[in-house]
């Protein structure tokens, strides 16, 4: 199948609203990651996009909406706690969890009575869902395993051949993806780390409980591989030049590729990518470094100057793209 990259307009929209409302499969942007959107009411179609993905069919998609009005289109029980969410950051990169209704296929929430929501954040993607007029159900838009996209080039790397269309809306404001909670009760349980924290959710709720990871699994993606470049990856939790020459040292029979904070870019003797200063920098230009790195590299070395309590969401994807490989 060609695949074909247009730009997000008026008249994308109209070529998108057709192509899900018959079924298929369309690429979006979000401001978190791009995803791969298809009728969340479509259990044929839902399928689809599991095999584009090679993604384990017990992991649930999240559906997108255009705006908090259409959230009956999901669900006939949305909590006080959802709303309160909902209306804080909204449209923004969080996913409420709530009770399914049965419009909703049962192939989207893998056979889960509970759904996750969200309203992403660009203006022509709002458009979009709200023309189709059906929830849209979107796993991130890349190949399983892989970083996830935040370009129209990325997902055509991963996915071009098996869809007919990418919107690309240039690339994704925040970079990791959305922040998941359980809405079901009183009181919130964070399921996904992203960019708004359990801090932030504390503020509204004024609690939010963490999922243990070693408790019964309550957001089944948590448990895959994940993010994960093609070539070797281990981070150093420094912005220390010499310690990160002497990894490239301990390494110097391999192609090596560092990732780190604008600073060091000037001071080593391989090839650098520099993902800015602030964490927000990092979260943004991240997924992007590694498709970029592991074309060159037998190893990537990230150098991480935050600590994990300053930059949750980025670290959670960072300790899966190198498996755990992570130096103090
Ligand atoms: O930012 C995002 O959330 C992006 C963009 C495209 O919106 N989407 C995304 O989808 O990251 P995906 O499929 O890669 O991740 C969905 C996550 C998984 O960890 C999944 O287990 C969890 O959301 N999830 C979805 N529905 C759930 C439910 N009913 N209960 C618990 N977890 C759920
Ligand atoms: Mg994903």
């Amino acid at each position: 199948m060609e695949t074909v990259i247009k730009k997000i307009n008026t008249k994308s929209i109209e070529i998108a609203k057709s192509i899900i409302r018959e079924g298929g499969i369309v690429a979006f942007p979000t401001e978190t990651v791009y995803g791969l959107g298809v009728s969340a009411y479509k259990g044929n179609s839902v399928k689809t996009v599991f095999e584009v993905k090679g993604r384990p069919n017990d992991n649930p998609l999240i559906c997108h909406i255009g705006r908090i009005e259409d959230i009956n289109l999901c669900s006939n029980n949305v909590t006080t706690t959802a709303m309160k969410i909902l209306t804080e950051f909204s449209p923004g990169p969080i996913t409420v969890v709530v009770d399914k209704n049965n419009k909703i296929a049962d192939e989207v929430t893998a056979g889960l009575d509970s759904v996750g929501i969200r309203i992403p954040k660009p203006q022509k993607t709002r458009e979009l869902l709200i023309a189709i007029g059906q929830p849209v159900a979107a796993p991130s838009a890349n190949t399983s395993t892989r970083p996830s996209p935040t370009t129209a080039n990325a997902v055509f790397e991963d996915i071009g051949g098996k869809i007919p269309l990418i919107l690309d809306g240039g690339s994704c404001e925040v970079g990791i993806e959305s922040t998941v909670v359980d809405c079901r009760n009183d009181i919130p349980i964070l399921l996904r780390a992203g960019k708004i924290t359990k801090k932030d959710i504390e503020k509204v709720c004024g609690k939010c409980e963490v999922a243990l990871p070693t408790s019964k699994v309550r957001s089944p993606g948590v448990k895959y591989k994940h993010y994960a470049p093609k070539c070797d990856m281990q981070t150093i939790l420094t912005n220390d030049v010499e310690r990160i020459k002497k990894a490239i040292f301990d390494n110097k029979d391999k192609k090596i590729v560092v990732i780190g904070n604008e600073h060091i870019v000037n001071e080593l003797e391989v090839q650098v990518i520099s993902l800015g200063n602030s964490t927000e920098e990092f979260m943004h230009n991240y997924f992007n470094a590694l498709r970029i790195a592991e074309k060159k590299a037998d190893l990537i070395i990230l150098a991480l100057p935050f600590k994990k309590e300053n930059a949750e969401g980025l670290f959670n994807r960072i300790e899966k793209s190198c498996a755990g490989n992570i130096r103090k």
